[in-house]
């Protein structure tokens, strides 16, 4: 098949993968309410089609922290990458520098990173707090030494909310021989992946937290070392030790409240991204987009915002930007592409959203992308 959307790249990525792998990147927490309002909820907002402009030329770049975006479009933070194909993280963050836009290294990568900033472009970090604090200061001061411009500070994982299909799948909580018999029997039956990943994409650690997580251990253990050093203590307060430890730009992921947006601001923060964790964390709360108005009423100027959580396509794309997003970020749209086939797919699946966008400003006689605002959409009957 050849992909022409996103639900494509799934779908492939549905026949390359370990059942496990494909499960986790799908999956959200317990019923998956959050996860289905994520998409449902920017399927229902509906643009405006105007007609008869000039569309001669179109601006979709924009810029952030003084990088120039070539679209609004960048890569989030996406645990084990490195599971999906050989080297992963390497291969997405290649895709995003050719399209021109940021992608953003988990703290749980398989590749470190100083692997993924020796390949191109250095990447932004994101960083989950540890209780080690002085393993977090060693964490930033790499990510410093690699040259990433930005740190990403994901606040709403102080412990992983349960997902049932990686309990189904064996991907969390399978040990013994059982475990070890359903992990070998999901790898042979997939040979591509057992060839590409399992076979020549090692080694198989958390290439930022290797030390402290991986030693004798699967990769795949790393859910229960977040339970066992995640720190539940984490306040505002702890930002300002953060801020003092990394000089540059700090974005704080995982805001749904406009009251956090506020403390996001007092905190010092340079941006914040309006977040659920697509739909794996706290299920039943709102969707992304349905959050971001009231996050940009709160505190839109101050810093800036962006949003992930259920972008499938440039028409979302647009939609979150006429709702006062700086840009988007993805996460299993890009996560599906690379595990259908690499960083050519990535590439691809980044080409299919920027012509997307492209059509979807033509169509709403938008020509250049900071501008879009509410008037790009149709008020609901
Ligand atoms: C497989 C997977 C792993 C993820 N790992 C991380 C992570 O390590 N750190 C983080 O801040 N967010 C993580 N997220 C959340 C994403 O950064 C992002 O918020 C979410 O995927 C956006 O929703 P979308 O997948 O609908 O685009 C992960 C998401 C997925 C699907």
């Amino acid at each position: 098949m050849k992909p022409a959307s996103v639900s494509d790249y799934r779908e492939l990525a549905r026949r390359r993968l370990p059942k496990m792998f494909f499960e986790y990147i799908d999956g959200g927490s317990y019923a998956e309410v959050t996860l289905g309002r994520n998409t449902a909820d920017l399927e229902a907002i509906a643009l405006r089609q105007r007609v008869m402009r000039d569309m001669s030329t179109l601006d979709m770049s924009v810029e952030v922290f003084g990088q120039t975006m070539s679209f609004p479009v960048g890569l989030s933070p996406v645990g084990m990458a490195g599971m999906y194909a050989r080297r992963g993280e390497v291969q997405a963050a290649k895709a995003a520098a050719s399209a021109g836009v940021p992608f953003c290294l988990s703290t749980v990568g398989v590749c470190s990173v100083e692997e993924v900033a020796a390949a191109g472009m250095p990447p932004w970090f994101q960083l989950y707090m540890l209780k080690d604090r002085g393993y977090m200061a060693e964490l930033l001061a790499r990510a410093k030494a690699a040259g990433c411009p930005v740190l990403v500070f994901t606040v709403d994982l102080p412990l992983p909310g349960s997902r049932y299909r990686d309990i189904r799948s064996g991907f969390t909580g399978s040990s013994g021989l059982s475990g070890a018999l359903n992990t070998a029997w999901q790898g042979v039956t997939h040979p591509e992946w057992l060839w590409d990943v399992w076979l020549r994409g090692r080694p198989h650690t958390l290439g930022c937290v290797q030390s402290a997580v991986t030693e004798g251990r699967k990769v795949t253990d790393f859910l229960s070392w977040i339970s066992r050093n995640f720190d539940r203590t984490v306040t505002w307060a702890d930002i300002e030790w953060v801020r003092k430890t990394w000089d540059g730009p700090i974005v704080i992921k995982g805001i749904l409240d406009p009251e956090d947006a506020r403390e996001a601001v007092k905190a010092g923060a340079q941006g914040l991204v309006v977040s659920n964790h697509g739909g794996r964390q706290l299920d039943g709360v709102r969707s992304s987009i349905s959050a971001l108005p009231a996050v940009v009423d709160a505190v839109g100027g101050e810093l800036e915002i962006f949003m992930d959580g259920g972008v499938r396509s440039g028409l979302d794309v647009l939609k979150a930007l006429a709702l006062g997003a700086r840009a988007c970020f993805v996460g299993r749209p890009w996560a599906y592409a690379l595990g259908a086939g690499g960083q050519p797919m990535v590439e691809k699946m980044l080409g299919t959203l920027r012509s997307e966008l492209a059509t979807a400003m033509i169509l709403t006689g938008c020509n250049v992308a900071r501008n879009a605002d509410k008037t790009l959409l149709d008020v609901a009957p």
